[in-house]
């Protein structure tokens, strides 16, 4: 079989290379991969950023789905013909993430990813697909679609009838727009993009503010919102944009503070967190259980995620550079051959 692997040197010296098929242990399903989704922390893998880069050659990407082509001798959970994907933390089945379940992220530095037509995944690791989508679209569940869930459902507990401003259109965002909107809350969105927010029209999303040619996003956020604010900020940014959040949230509203696209530390105007009462819950992506609700949610409500482009496989080192451009509107996604998005 072949399995593509990188060591952190960038998207142009990804290799692929015939290798032996992975024969499950007892407790292992040996998975067909289908598709793989892309996020921005396989750039940093591939592109040997600080601690994401691989000691030595690594399978990468994280998130992808498959079918379970044979099973170890004590595998009862899983039959051939399931399908599943792998999980981010696949230690993390349920409660709180705790030090000795934040290990081994799938897809590097150190533990293997999905780009490879055969996986070995443990049976307790392995999270059934969602029963509505293709696997194309359900490729994008595992680290988009659960940081999103685990914002909205789990930590900002968002309600009917509440307001959320969610900042950009990246694949984070996106997702917790579309799960905001299926809640009952009104999502408001920013983009740096005209062409971008004719899009969110489409997909029902009609709180929109432009970033780039809105002087002041908090004053307006809070014009729309009677000079009271939003319930909560899903926070995709990071960096000083937290002080937009904090202009723009109301006293007691809480932030899911998930993305670092602008940095890792900034100057913040902390005096906000105290008079305004302000919870802020740090993400990291989500427990197997949450991808479980995740999927029966989106079954439930027939929520389709957004998909911005799916490139073969043999493209793989196109589609890497298509999220580096950084222009997508939603998951860039790569198909193992045999593949195809239902239309
Ligand atoms: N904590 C976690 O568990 C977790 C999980 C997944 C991702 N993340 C992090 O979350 C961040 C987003 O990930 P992603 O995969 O959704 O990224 P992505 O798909 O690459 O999206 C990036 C988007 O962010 C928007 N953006 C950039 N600068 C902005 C600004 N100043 N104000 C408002 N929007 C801005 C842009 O939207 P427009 O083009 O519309 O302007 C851009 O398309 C990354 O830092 C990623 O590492 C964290």
């Amino acid at each position: 079989m072949r399995a593509w692997t990188t060591r952190g040197d960038g998207i142009d010296r990804l290799t692929s290379d015939s290798v032996p098929m992975p024969v499950p242990g007892r407790t292992e399903v040996l998975v067909k991969v289908s598709a793989v989704s892309l996020n921005y922390r396989d750039l940093l893998v591939v592109g040997g950023v600080e601690h994401w880069s691989p000691q030595q050659a690594v399978v990468p990407i994280s998130d992808g789905v498959g079918t379970v082509v044979a099973t170890g001798a004590d595998v009862a959970r899983w039959r051939p013909g399931d399908r599943v994907s792998a999980a981010f933390l696949p230690r993390w089945r349920s409660g709180p993430l705790t030090r000795d379940i934040y290990v081994s992220p799938v897809g590097g530095p150190v533990n293997r990813g999905m780009l490879a037509e055969y996986v070995l995944i443990e049976q307790d690791e392995a999270v059934r697909a969602s029963h509505s989508l293709d696997d194309v679209h359900a490729a994008t569940l595992p680290i988009a679609g659960v940081t999103a869930w685990h914002a909205v459902a789990h930590r900002s507990r968002i309600r009917p009838g509440q307001t959320v401003l969610v900042h950009g259109t990246g694949g984070v965002a996106l997702f917790a727009a579309q799960l905001i909107l299926a809640l009952g809350a009104t999502p408001i969105v920013t983009s740096s993009s005209d062409e971008k927010i004719e899009k969110l029209r489409s997909l029902g999303i009609v709180e929109t503010i432009n970033y780039r040619s809105t002087p002041d996003v908090a004053a307006e956020v809070l014009s729309r919102t009677g000079g009271e604010g939003v319930d909560h900020v899903i926070e995709t940014v990071g960096g000083e944009n937290l002080n937009r959040s904090l202009d723009a949230i109301k006293v007691g509203g809480s932030i899911s503070f998930i993305g670092l696209i602008a940095g890792r530390s900034a100057d913040i105007n902390v005096y906000q967190f105290v008079t305004k009462h302000v919870t802020v819950h740090g993400i990291e992506t989500g427990s197997l259980e949450m991808l479980e609700e995740l999927a029966a949610f989106i079954d439930k409500h027939g929520i389709t995620p957004v998909l911005d482009a799916v490139y073969p496989v043999e493209d793989v080192q196109e589609a890497l550079h298509h999220l580096e451009l950084g222009k997508h509107f939603g998951k860039v996604v790569v198909t193992m051959p045999g593949t195809e998005a239902s239309p």
